[in-house]
């Protein structure tokens, strides 16, 4: 055990620390931060300091509580910076850079990428080396920023819903929260232990050669896609294989497609209605062949790197069997909107309670739990509100499509880019900022953007987006549309450039007629 609780680490201190302990030297034991002066009893032990531990124990810090985060990681900030979001980040930037280098391919300054295929070994040891820098710099503000008391590097065992067994050491609190988080389903089918088979975060740990030039993604989430679009932008035959149409999550039918084309353009394949019946493996155990069955019967798909995007399982196991939370059918522990369990005094809080699972809602849920913990009544109830997602573009949406806008409105009036042209004639609208290249020289890659308006009231009900600079406009844009925002109010506002992001333009144009028209 290392007491670090009176030593002021430095970011790199902590980098260095973590890098040791990944590495698979923990001989020191875990990394205790506990203030041996302050004789209060813990408010509450966070199980798990990912996104929603690590900001509901800085919340319940910041109102005066004595929060104790651990976690079985030697950094907190759980699974978004080391397998999960960082990492889909980093992915889909390269697979944006590499559509523009493959489309302007041997034109300007760009290299002829035609036919070439990019390793994504190199790619994945990129992120590995660069991703102790965030787990450093999280350590270093939760404690010389946020003050907060931790224990890392060990797994936390309940006990009751008053402590805790960590390291040999039982911790008593007032409250427990679970935050323990979720991890990827597995495969029930032959051959699931090959190699080769991996997923979002065995990816990101273990591969170890470079893919061949098919990769294989079953699902048809968020997850599915992004890592789909980029391994398709890496060069390889990419193929999709869902049970469902993919992508049911974006609700507004004209984008889905245009989404869907464009991914069809840069060769993505897709299988809808399709299941993995069995995978074959080489001598050396490596995946060799997936047998899919499709609706038309099955096909062999020579590949040695298999994609698995199946969703999640939470992390519920421990707190039902020592505890006896109730969880609903997929195991996800049931909750109140004050963030309660069944057990009283337990709390539970981010992916562990079920999707959507998003940063904002287990930071928020944190919180939430935090404030009533406190003795706040505080109900956090997931309403509307803005989601992305990445394909080769950025892609946002908020609100009601336009299919679900005409059950609910008479007089739905939609306003768009590019505006639908008989002669077919492509305009580079919708326009801005990493976008000007497509808009000069390929004007069909600009993008999409469309906003669905309730002509009676003037009120936008939906926005959507795809190309880039969107996603930050999207985060503020959602509490107006839920607040009210009318055509006439976003036509006021002030927009910087060609920036497509506020619909600002387009508002501005039609705000002036008394009867709205669409464009
Ligand atoms: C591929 C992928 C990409 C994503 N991209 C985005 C994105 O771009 N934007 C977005 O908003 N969301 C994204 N998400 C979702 C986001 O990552 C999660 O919603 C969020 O990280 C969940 O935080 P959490 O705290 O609930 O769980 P986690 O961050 O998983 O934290 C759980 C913690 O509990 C610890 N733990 C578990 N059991 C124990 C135990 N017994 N003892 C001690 N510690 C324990 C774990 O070590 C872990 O640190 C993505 C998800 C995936 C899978
Ligand atoms: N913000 C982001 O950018 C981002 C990125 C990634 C993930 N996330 C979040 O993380 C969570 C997980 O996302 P996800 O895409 O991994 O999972 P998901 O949204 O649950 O989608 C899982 C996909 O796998 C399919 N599936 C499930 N079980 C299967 C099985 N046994 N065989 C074949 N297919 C199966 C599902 O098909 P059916 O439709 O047929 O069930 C679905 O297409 C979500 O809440 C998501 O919002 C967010």
């Amino acid at each position: 055990m290392i007491n670090v609780s009176e030593a002021q680490w430095s970011v790199g201190r902590w980098q260095e620390e973590i890098e040791i302990r990944l590495a698979g030297d923990d001989a020191e034991g875990p990394l205790v931060n506990i203030r041996a002066n302050d004789s209060r009893e813990f408010d509450a032990i966070f199980l798990g300091g990912g996104a929603a531990g690590r900001f509901g124990a800085a919340y319940l810090r910041a109102m005066g509580g004595r929060p104790l985060i651990v976690d079985r990681w030697p950094f907190l900030g759980g699974s978004c910076p080391h397998h999960a979001c960082v990492p889909h980040h980093v992915f889909s930037d390269v697979a944006a850079q590499l559509m523009l280098e493959r489309t302007f391919s041997g034109r300007l300054w760009f290299q002829n990428l035609r036919g070439r295929i990019v390793s994504i070994k190199e790619i994945v040891e990129m992120f590995r080396e660069g991703r102790t820098g965030p787990h450093a710099f999280m350590n270093f503000q939760s404690k010389e920023q946020l003050d907060l008391e931790f224990v890392l590097g060990t797994e936390a065992r309940i006990l009751d819903a008053h402590s805790a067994s960590v390291a040999g050491i039982t911790f008593g609190a007032k409250n427990l929260v679970l935050a323990t988080g979720a991890r990827p389903k597995t495969l029930s089918i032959p051959g699931r232990d090959l190699a080769g088979v991996f997923d979002y975060a065995s990816l990101v740990d273990t591969l170890d050669y470079e893919p061949g030039p098919t990769a294989v993604v079953i699902g048809g989430g968020k997850t599915a896609i992004e890592y789909g679009c980029f391994f398709n932008a890496t060069g390889r035959r990419t193929l999709i294989v869902s049970r469902h149409k993919p992508l049911p999550m974006v609700n507004d039918g004209e984008t889905r497609a245009f989404l869907l084309e464009r991914m069809q353009e840069q060769g993505m394949e897709f299988l809808p209605g399709a299941a993995l019946a069995t995978l074959e493996g080489d001598q050396r155990g490596r995946v060799q062949a997936a047998v899919i069955r499709t609706l038309e019967g099955e096909i062999r798909v020579e590949t040695d790197f298999l994609f698995l995007a199946q969703g999640l399982h939470p992390n519920s196991e421990e707190a039902r069997a020592t505890l006896g939370v109730a969880v609903d059918s997929d195991d996800f522990i049931r909750v109140d909107s004050r963030l309660r369990t069944s057990i009283p005094n337990v709390y539970a809080v981010g992916d562990v309670i079920g999707p959507p699972m998003e940063m904002f809602k287990a930071r928020k849920g944190g919180m939430y739990a935090a404030r009533n913990i406190m003795g706040e009544e505080a109900h956090y109830r997931l309403g509307d509100y803005p989601d992305f997602m990445h394909t080769h573009y950025e892609v946002c949406w908020l609100g009601l499509g336009e299919e679900d806008a005409r059950e609910r409105y008479r007089n739905v009036v939609v306003l768009k880019l590019p505006p639908e042209n008989p002669d077919g004639h492509r305009v580079a609208l919708p326009a801005g900022d990493r976008m000007m290249l497509y808009a000069m020289m390929k004007p069909e890659l600009t993008g999409f953007q469309k906003l669905v308006v309730d002509g009676d009231s003037r009120r936008v009900v939906g926005a959507f987006h795809v190309g880039y600079g969107a996603k930050d406009g999207f985060q503020y844009l959602a509490p107006m549309v839920r607040n009210g925002l009318s055509v006439d109010e976003l036509g006021e506002m002030d927009e910087l450039f060609l920036n497509p992001s506020y619909f600002i333009q387009l508002c501005r144009l039609r705000a002036g007629s008394r009867i709205l028209r669409g464009m």
